[in-house]
């Protein structure tokens, strides 16, 4: 297949790019810095570095949408939240507006959201039937979805994909995690009662692939792994992985007061179930989140 991919300079988009050159696709990726794109996705991908560059007469059979600046690393100033709404929501939009006018329409847009859309939600279990939350995250990412399902009024089939933390030793959660947790300094966040959803890079490459396939799939996917765990749990379970303790307790007072907005990320609970995914028939490498840790920190 052609495949137009964009955050595919990414920590997630670097990995999948492997997957589908291995798999023999011929790949186009969406940076701002084209230069690198060969280093980071592999030689033969072909970069592009403003949408504009995909003309109506442009055929791409599949188109995997990623993009989005970093939610974690600044605070959410009313400028950044723009930044953030901008690199997703406005640029699938004119992702989607590229779809329109192409001669050839892809047959599917897989399309980023995050486990965000669910809000704060406690104990409750959240399959792919749960409503939206409230806060930033939850409406940028309901409003990231309602933009790539504009492209379905062009018959194109479109699956969202509602991502938990993706754990990887290439960069994101876990490499931000290691230091501390190395140093012994590894901390319990808030009262550590949250859910903390999560998914092995290995998992949600592997599912993307039988996503791109399976011609009846559509709608939301919940990509997390079928484990979720308190963030009590993931804390003790990580600190047992590297042999080291966990003594500290970073109280949720003092990460509102230093990360303002943002900490939701950490504090908020999401406790995800991939129903419709397994309902599909996909199956799990990493279904336990220390299987999953010792894979990646041998
Ligand atoms: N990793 C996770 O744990 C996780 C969890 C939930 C949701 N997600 C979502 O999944 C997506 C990929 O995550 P990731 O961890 O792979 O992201 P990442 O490593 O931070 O990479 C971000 C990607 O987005 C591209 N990008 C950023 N701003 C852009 C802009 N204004 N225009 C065009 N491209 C832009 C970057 O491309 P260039 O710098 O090359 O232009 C890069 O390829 C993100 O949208 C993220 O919100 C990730």
């Amino acid at each position: 297949m052609r495949i137009f991919i964009t955050g595919g300079t990414g920590l997630i988009g670097r990995a999948l790019c492997r997957a589908l050159r291995a798999e023999g696709h011929a790949l186009t990726v969406l940076s701002r810095h084209p230069e690198t794109v060969a280093a980071k996705c592999g030689a033969g991908v072909e970069a592009m570095c403003v949408l504009a560059e995909w003309t109506p007469q442009r055929a791409f059979d599949a188109v995997i949408n990623l993009a989005g600046e970093p939610i974690v690393d600044a605070r959410w100033s009313v400028r950044r939240k723009q930044v953030l709404w901008d690199s997703r929501v406005t640029l699938t939009g004119e992702l989607v507006r590229r779809i329109n006018l192409a001669e050839h329409k892809p047959a599917v847009l897989l399309s980023g959201s995050a486990v965000g859309y669910y809000g704060d939600r406690g104990e409750t279990v959240l399959d792919e039937n749960a409503g939206a939350g409230s806060g930033f995250s939850a409406e940028l990412c309901q409003s990231w979805e309602v933009a790539a399902r504009e492209a379905e009024k062009q018959g194109v089939r479109v699956c969202l994909l509602r991502t938990a933390p993706v754990l990887s030793n290439d960069g994101g959660l876990l490499d931000k995690m290691l230091l501390p947790f190395k140093l012994g300094l590894g901390a319990r966040l808030g009262d550590g009662r949250q859910w903390m959803s999560w998914i092995h890079i290995d998992d949600y490459v592997a599912l993307v692939l039988r996503l791109l396939q399976d011609a009846q799939a559509h709608g939301p996917f919940n990509m997390a792994a079928p484990q979720p765990v308190t963030n009590a749990e993931f804390t003790r379970t990580l600190a047992h992985v590297l042999h080291r303790p966990t003594f500290f307790v970073a109280p949720s007072l003092v990460l509102k007061a230093v990360m303002g907005e943002r900490s939701a990320l950490l504090l908020e609970s999401q406790r995800v179930l991939p129903l419709r995914l397994e309902a599909a028939g996909a199956r799990f490498s990493f279904a336990n989140l220390e299987s999953a840790l010792r894979a990646l920190l041998p």
